[in-house]
């Protein structure tokens, strides 16, 4: 069973192995309740983040063993139902952790140095020559970037950020060797907030991360940091996200992700100084293939008695 469309090499694959496919193609999710009704007597699901597999869902559909979602990070599938009753979870990490950071470090760009704000100048018809105070941004060499959330794309985006000449300083739960190694240093949550000039976040959504991001640590921050999120909507407060933005105590914030997605605060769409993006991180020809082809793997693996590289 395959909920919602997905790139075709996912779809060869499972085809080729001769397995009996019902396929989705739509480009929106079914409500759980609607996607349990064909999904009932599936051996397999292959999902994206957008469904939402509940208890419910996992204890209703008998034969189910396998549940591959189609991204890295899987709040949307209540994991601790599925390992009670035996159904392996897969997810796809890895092959999206540059894409990924490639675009969190296109966002800080953005932000930085007000690139949708200039393109929309010249859409508006203003450029009427060279200025010596035109649009004027904020350097990013030398200045410290906190990543919070170490692991796979964090790793990345430190690396695009070393390449730019920032520090850099990350929080994890840990702290990664490979990461001091290049000049990195790992801080406590307080260190983090109160020393970045830019922080970009890069964690997972749990209990403990939602919103990480609110009124008492924005307070914490320096005025006028940029926060970049590529992580999760629900790790940021989006109110008091605004109410920082209006007062000047965030200079700006460069969003791909919204708390409660696809609904975005309103107000964020009347800043100029923020660039909100559709929840596009690992939305590159490349990485979307072989999402597909780990989903499609991970699902033969368990129903032909293998244990996939990927379970969650
Ligand atoms: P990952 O490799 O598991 O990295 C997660 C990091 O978060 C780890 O360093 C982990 O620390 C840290 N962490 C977890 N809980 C923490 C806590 N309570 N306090 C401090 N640190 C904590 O995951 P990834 O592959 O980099 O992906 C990260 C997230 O990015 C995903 O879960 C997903 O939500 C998001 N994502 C978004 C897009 C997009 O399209 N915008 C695309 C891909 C992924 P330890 O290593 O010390 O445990
Ligand atoms: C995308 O948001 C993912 O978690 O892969
Ligand atoms: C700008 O275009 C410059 O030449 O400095």
């Amino acid at each position: 069973m395959i909920s919602q469309k997905i790139p075709d090499s996912g779809i060869v694959l499972l085809e080729e192995r001769g397995y009996e496919l019902v396929y989705l193609d739509q480009e929106y999710p079914l409500e759980t309740e609607e996607l349990l009704k064909v999904c009932r007597d599936a051996d397999a699901l292959l999902c994206l983040l957008s469904d939402h597999i509940n208890a419910d869902f996992l204890q209703q559909c008998h034969k189910l063993q396998v549940v591959a979602n189609y991204a890295v990070g899987y709040e949307n599938i209540d994991v601790p139902t599925a390992r009670e009753r035996g159904i392996v979870v897969t997810n796809t990490p890895d092959v999206l952790s540059k894409a990924t950071a490639d675009l969190a470090f296109g966002l800080l760009l953005a932000v930085s140095r007000r690139i949708v704000e200039a393109h929309q100048y010249i859409l508006e018809g203003e450029f009427d020559g060279w200025k010596s105070t035109l649009l004027l941004g904020t350097e990013i060499s030398g200045k410290t970037l906190g990543v919070l959330g170490a692991g796979r794309i964090g790793t990345e985006m430190a690396k695009r950020a070393i390449g730019f000449d920032m520090d850099v300083i990350y929080h994890s739960r840990s702290p990664k060797s490979h990461l001091d190694d290049t000049g990195c240093r790992w801080v406590d949550l307080e260190t983090l907030l109160s020393e970045s000039d830019f922080i970009s976040l890069h964690l997972p959504l749990t209990t403990e991360t939602k919103l990480i991001i609110n009124a008492k640590t924005l307070a914490r921050m320096k005025q006028g940091v940029y926060l970049i999120n590529t992580g999760r909507g629900k790790l940021v407060d989006e109110q008091a996200l605004v109410t920082a933005l209006r007062t000047g105590q965030l200079a700006g914030a460069g969003l791909d992700v919204y708390e409660l997605e696809p609904d975005i605060h309103p107000e964020l769409t009347e800043l100029n100084n923020v660039v909100l993006l559709p929840h596009i991180g690992s939305a590159t020809t490349e990485a979307r293939d072989k999402m597909a082809g780990l989903c499609a793997s991970a699902i033969i693996d368990v129903l032909e008695g293998r244990t996939p590289p990927n379970q969650v």
